[in-house]
C-alpha cells in the first residue's frame, strides 16, 4: 500500500536546472582535435540538454556559455567561441521558438560585437511570449561582478534618494541581479570532473543540489540528463530545518 502510494506520487523534478558545461577542449584533445571541435560538439550537447529539459517538464535551464574570466583566453579561441554562438543562435532560434522556449540571456553583455547584441535582443524578443522552457545562456557573467554591479546600483538608488537603506532586503538585492525574475537553481550540474563553481550563480546557490559529473560535456546526453534528475529526486532538502 506505502510504496503504491509512493508510486504515484514520485519526487518531483527540479523546477529550475543550471549547468555548467565544462570539458570541451579535454573532449577534443582525447581525440587529437583542435578546441573548436569541441566546442561545436558542445553546442549540440546543448540541443540534447533543452530537448530533454523540455521532455522532462523542466520549467528553467541556465547555461554557464561562457565566464567573465574567460575573456583571459587566447584570442583565436575566443573568435571560435564568439562564432559558435552567432550560428547556435541563427540556427536554433526557429526550433526554440516554435519548442515554446522563451530565450534569455544574462551577463554583461555590453563588451559584445554589435550584431551579436542584435542577434541576442532579436531571440530575447521573438521568443519572449513562450513559456514552456525558460532557457537562460549565461555570456560575460561571473557572479562577483554581478554581486558588485547591484550593489552599486542599490548605493546609487539610496544617493538618488529613492531609497533608504533599511529597505534593502534580500529580495531587493536578489531583483537587481542579472538572474531577476528567475527562481533560485533547484540542481546544479558541473560536467568535467572539477568540483568549482567557478564564479556561477554564487548568490543564487545558496540553497541548490550540487552534481558534479566526470562526463565531458560533448558527451553529456539524454541519458545523462535523466540520470541527474533522478540522483534530484533521492536527495533530502532540508534548508536548515528538521526533515
Ligand atoms: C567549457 O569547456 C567551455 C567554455 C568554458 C567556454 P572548456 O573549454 O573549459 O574545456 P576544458 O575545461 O578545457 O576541457
Ligand atoms: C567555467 O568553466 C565557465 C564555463 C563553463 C563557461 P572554465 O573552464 O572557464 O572554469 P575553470 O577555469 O576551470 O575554473
Ligand atoms: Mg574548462
Amino acid at each position: 500500500m506505502l510504496s503504491a502510494s509512493l508510486k504515484s506520487h514520485p519526487a518531483p523534478v527540479p523546477t529550475h536546472i543550471a549547468i555548467i558545461m565544462d570539458g570541451n577542449g579535454r573532449w577534443a584533445k582525447k581525440r587529437l582535435l583542435p578546441r573548436a571541435a569541441g566546442h561545436r560538439k558542445g553546442a549540440d550537447a546543448v540541443r540534447k540538454a533543452v530537448k530533454g529539459c523540455i521532455e522532462h517538464g523542466i520549467s528553467y535551464l541556465t547555461l554557464f556559455a561562457f565566464s567573465s574570466e574567460n575573456w583571459k583566453r587566447p584570442a583565436d579561441e575566443i573568435d571560435d567561441l564568439m562564432g559558435l554562438l552567432r550560428l547556435y543562435i541563427r540556427q536554433e532560434l526557429d526550433q526554440l521558438r516554435k519548442n515554446g522556449v522563451k530565450v534569455r540571456f544574462i551577463g554583461d553583455l555590453s563588451p559584445f560585437s554589435d550584431d551579436i547584441r542584435s542577434l541576442i535582443s532579436d531571440a530575447e524578443a521573438e521568443t519572449a511570449a513562450n513559456n514552456r522552457l525558460v532557457l537562460s545562456i549565461a555570456l560575460n557573467y561571473g557572479s562577483h561582478a554581478e554581486i558588485a554591479r547591484a550593489a552599486r546600483s542599490l548605493a546609487q538608488d539610496a544617493a538618488d534618494g529613492i531609497l533608504r537603506p533599511s529597505d534593502i532586503t534580500e529580495e531587493v538585492f536578489a531583483a537587481k541581479l542579472h538572474t531577476y525574475g528567475l527562481p533560485d537553481p533547484d540542481l546544479l550540474i558541473r560536467t568535467s570532473g572539477e568540483k568549482r563553481l567557478s564564479n556561477f550563480l554564487l548568490w543564487q546557490s545558496a540553497y541548490t543540489e550540487l552534481l558534479f559529473l566526470d562526463t565531458l560535456w560533448p558527451d553529456f546526453n539524454r541519458k545523462a540528463l535523466a540520470s541527474a534528475i533522478h540522483e534530484f529526486q533521492s536527495r533530502e532538502r532540508r534548508f536548515g530545518a528538521r526533515s
